[in-house]
């Protein structure tokens, strides 16, 4: 199903307001998604760092965890925003595959500007999912 170009610039600017919220004391590099799910709920998110590194959340999964506790787990699109349309990592890839592999991914920068878009299926090729298991 095609979304209309004013809907995907809804959703990047919504990233991009969110981005302003990040936690990003130590990289300052902030990044602000914005999920949108099959029955039209938009959730949110932004990175949030810790002191211990690791413990680091990305934008993506702050927004994928909230719509999946507020019983959401079917995405249509989700925008992610970052100064300079950074593409999202590994292991918000294979979080999203957990929930659907057509799920459509819009990589914004800073200015607003779509740079790319692509399926999950196409960001992460060969991807692990819950059918692979017994
Ligand atoms: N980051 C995200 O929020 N999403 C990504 O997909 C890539 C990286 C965050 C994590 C960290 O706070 C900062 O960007 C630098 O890696």
């Amino acid at each position: 199903m095609s979304i209309p170009q004013t809907e995907k610039q809804a959703l990047i600017d919504l990233a991009n307001t969110a981005r302003q919220r990040a936690y990003a004391p130590y990289s300052k590099y902030h990044v602000g998604a914005a999920l949108r799910t099959k029955t039209g709920r938009i959730f949110t998110g932004v990175n949030i760092e810790n002191a211990a590194y690791p413990h680091t959340i990305c934008a993506e999964r702050v927004a994928i965890f909230k719509a999946v506790s507020e019983g959401e787990k079917e995405f249509e699109v989700i925008a992610v925003a970052t100064d300079n349309g950074g593409s999202p990592c590994g292991g918000c890839r294979q979080v999203l595959a957990e929930f659907g592999l057509d799920t459509l991914v819009l990589i914004a920068n800073g200015a607003g500007e779509l740079l790319k878009e692509m399926t999950v299926k196409e960001l992460l090729p060969e991807a692990f999912t819950p059918e692979h298991l017994p």
